[in-house]
């Protein structure tokens, strides 16, 4: 009998052991916080809305509002959602911002860089998360970005030296570029001189003053044309603007030499306030990029990756690490004879505001 009950007292014993043992096995597996942050693509994708992280470098100039906008409206029509963070050109912050989007487990980001170099940081923190970078509109060097969208900027740099050589063949060529620290600045850059080169080389065409503008900023564009025009005892022919912010800053130090629609300006961004100054004379172009093409293909590029899909066709860029791929659209040349037919029939703005027509 006693030796029942002891049987029976180390069987009982046996079982409350193995029921504590398994309790124990359970707490053990609870998944880590990076496993938290990033489950599996398609389970995400199947049961939970897709939420994109938009790091954004600046709201500084007109068109990245409408990206900004644009990009919204594209992401939620595809079911999506977006978060989204700008940092006013301080690199510090924009890394900071995207630590949080992380943090937050977006299930992807999408970056518009300030510094091209200091940005791979982000795409690091991404990837130990579990999660994919495109690169939107800017590149990101040196880092293992998982996709690049944008306009193809050599060529916006190519037609704008198109159309300022058809206007101004032969002279003293002024190049206000853009932010030094803006892999499109140098993009712009390059294609302007594959066509300034060969017409510099045959002496038709002198570069008398060639500087980056820091941050796009219009003020720091007025203050190098200004040096521009002095050193040259305003022996100037034709300027080439990055985009049509500083092309602004470069018309107003024209203007305080009474040079103002004398001299023929490049710019780029199709601004409301340049499409004024092309049909008023006093600005010869700029280069439109529909951004709605941008934010559509980048949001459709966006949720694909989020939910482990394929992307389709693409080309190839170097980013000085990888050959990323990516997705370049066409821009468009616009002067006084297109206007009407592309910026306005766009309805990127209205015949009302860029004739400035009151109550037509
Ligand atoms: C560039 C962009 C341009 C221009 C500029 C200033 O990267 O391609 O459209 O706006 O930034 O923000």
């Amino acid at each position: 009998m006693r030796q029942i009950l002891i049987k029976g007292r180390l069987l009982l014993l046996a079982l409350v052991f193995m029921f504590i043992a398994s309790a124990c096995a359970k707490e053990v597996a609870k998944p880590t916080k990076e496993e938290r942050i990033s489950p599996p693509q398609s389970e995400a994708s199947t049961n939970e809305k897709i939420k994109i992280g938009f790091s954004m470098d600046t709201l500084q100039e007109e068109r990245w509002l409408r990206d900004r906008d644009l990009f919204k409206e594209s992401v939620e029509a595809l079911g999506a959602e977006v978060v989204i963070m700008a940092a006013n050109g301080d690199d510090a912050l924009q890394i900071s911002q995207a630590e949080t989007l992380i943090s937050q487990g977006v299930d992807l980001l999408i970056l518009v860089p300030h510094n091209a170099e200091s940005t791979a940081t982000i795409v690091h923190k991404a990837h130990l998360a579990g999660i994919k970078v495109i690169a939107y509109d800017r590149l990101v060097k040196n880092a293992d970005i998982d996709l690049y969208v944008s306009f193809d900027n050599e060529k916006v740099g190519e037609m704008q030296a198109k159309a300022m050589t058809k206007l101004v063949p032969k002279g003293n060529y002024v190049f206000i570029g853009g932010a030094i620290t803006d892999n499109n600045a140098h993009l712009l850059k390059k294609g302007v001189f594959n066509v300034l080169q060969p017409l510099i080389e045959k002496g038709d065409i002198k570069i008398v003053y060639d500087q980056w503008t820091k941050d796009w900023l219009p003020a720091n564009a007025l203050a190098n044309m200004q040096s521009a025009l002095k050193a040259n005892g305003n022996q100037i022919d034709a300027v080439i603007a990055a985009n049509d912010a500083t092309a602004g800053g470069v018309i107003q130090a024209l203007m305080e030499q009474g040079l103002a629609g004398k001299v023929p300006v490049a710019g780029q961004d199709a601004e409301l306030a340049a499409a004024q100054r092309i049909v008023e004379g006093t600005q010869s172009m700029t280069v439109y990029k529909p951004i709605k093409a941008l934010t559509d293909e980048a949001a459709r590029l966006a949720v694909a990756l989020a939910k482990g899909e394929t992307v389709g066709e693409y080309q190839k860029v170097n980013n000085g690490k990888i050959e990323v791929p990516s997705f370049l659209l066409s821009p468009i040349a616009v002067d006084q004879l297109n206007i009407d037919d592309t910026i306005i029939a766009d309805g990127f703005h209205s015949r009302q505001d860029v004739y400035k027509l009151s109550g037509e």
